[in-house]
């Protein structure tokens, strides 16, 4: 966010971030074939993220320079979504209010949803608190975006008695803009957006966050950004978007999403070919230069670490950038596993080049959120 500000300082429309919520627990992305099982014991997992802090404190002192960030970032006219759980809302709200004021808290929205608790002892917890906060009085909001369908019981009322009711008679066509207390079901096993990465939200909630606060064209970010479900409705929107996060499995997992959803992206983030951290994974290619056409053939892949990665199967995507620069990975072409027993193409081709290039990159990533990296070059001739 820092190095953001240059460009775009009060530059973006909506910020909505869904942090870590102060649990004090390790979160695990589900990989592999069993992630779809009911047992457990079938599962294989991988690290997702940590949500574990020596003090409340710290973990407040990280949000708050954070938010101090994201304040500025936000246009004149934007939107800052905090979604948190009872863990921490209550002092985020106050944080909130000092940065934005108080009165610029426009709404204590709360999403609830059903799911399995082990809880005997109090009431199953099963909602979470999104703080939503304006930079001013002049915001975005489409209220006639968002609107919902009234009740079928307040329709039959209506039908039966016009006066029902409180006040004039609602318009029943137009349907009304939702409370400020949401249902959404939770993205749960077999769920076909599920991605596998833990705590993912479901894309109908951020779809109603996005048209709210937000029109076509309107830059959306995220800096918690997980499985990338607030970029891809963004996307799907025709909304810009920034995305960010800590965890490169969640930087993969975001990619691939977009890739899947047929959603041009570029990674430009990753200047030198990685993130800042030594390659992973090592690969071996094949380069095929035929009359008509080229060809780059995945061969194998081998984990500098442990685990072990088995090749092909936990290869999730790979791409080719067929005309390097030498210093910034522009990816042309991708093949991209699906979530679900989806086959690999381990084999990307195309048509002659005008001129030769001078050198190829191949980056492949595994679904631990690993990478690595090859440049093939020619020499003249
Ligand atoms: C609750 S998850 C976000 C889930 C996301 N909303 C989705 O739908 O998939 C929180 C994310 O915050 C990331 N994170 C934690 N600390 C971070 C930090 N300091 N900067 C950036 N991202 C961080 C984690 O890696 C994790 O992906």
């Amino acid at each position: 966010m820092l190095a953001l500000l240059a460009d775009y300082e009060g530059k973006i429309d909506l910020i909505y971030i869904d942090p870590p919520f102060l649990t004090g627990n390790a979160y695990h992305a589900r990989i592999g074939r069993g992630e779809d099982s009911r047992r457990p014991e079938d599962w294989e997992t991988t690290p997702g993220y940590q949500d574990t802090w020596e003090t409340g404190a710290e973990y407040l002192e990280m949000l708050y320079r954070r938010l101090e960030l994201m304040y500025r970032l936000l246009s004149p006219t934007g939107s800052l979504y905090l979604h948190l759980d009872w863990h921490a809302s209550a002092y985020a709200r106050v944080m909130l209010d000092e940065i934005f004021g108080p009165e610029r808290l426009l709404n204590e929205i709360v999403w609830v949803y059903h799911g399995p608790s082990p809880i005997k002892s109090a009431f199953n917890r099963k909602h979470d608190t999104i703080l939503l906060y304006t930079k001013s009085k002049d915001y975005t909001f489409n209220a006639d975006d968002v609107r919902v369908p009234y009740k079928d019981s307040t329709l039959k009322t209506f039908a039966s008695s016009p006066k029902a009711g409180f006040g004039k008679k609602p318009n029943l066509k137009r349907g009304k803009v939702p409370e400020d207390w949401w249902y959404f079901p939770v993205v749960a096993r077999l769920h076909s957006e599920r991605t596998g990465y833990p705590t993912q939200k479901p894309e109908a909630m951020l779809e109603r966050v996005i048209r709210a606060s937000t029109n076509p064209g309107d830059l959306v970010a995220d800096f918690f950004v997980g499985s990338g479900t607030t970029v891809n409705v963004a996307a799907n929107l025709s909304r810009r978007w920034l995305a960010c996060d800590a965890s490169p499995l969640a930087l993969s997992t975001t990619y691939r999403r977009l890739l899947l959803n047929e959603q041009a992206c570029e990674i430009q983030l990753w200047k030198d070919l990685n993130l800042g951290i030594e390659d992973q994974l090592q690969l071996q290619v094949e380069l095929h230069d035929g009359p008509d056409e080229w060809g780059i053939e995945l061969k194998a892949a081998y984990s500098l670490e442990d685990p072990p990665i088995e090749f092909p199967d936990d290869v999730t995507l790979w791409e080719v950038d067929w005309d390097h620069d030498g210093a910034e990975f522009r990816s042309s072409q991708q093949a991209v596993r699906d979530w679900r027993d989806g086959d690999l193409g381990l084999r990307l081709t195309r048509s002659q080049f005008d001129k030769k290039p001078d050198q190829i990159a191949i980056r492949l990533f595994d679904n631990r959120g690993r990478f690595g990296h090859k440049v093939v070059r020619f020499t003249s001739g």
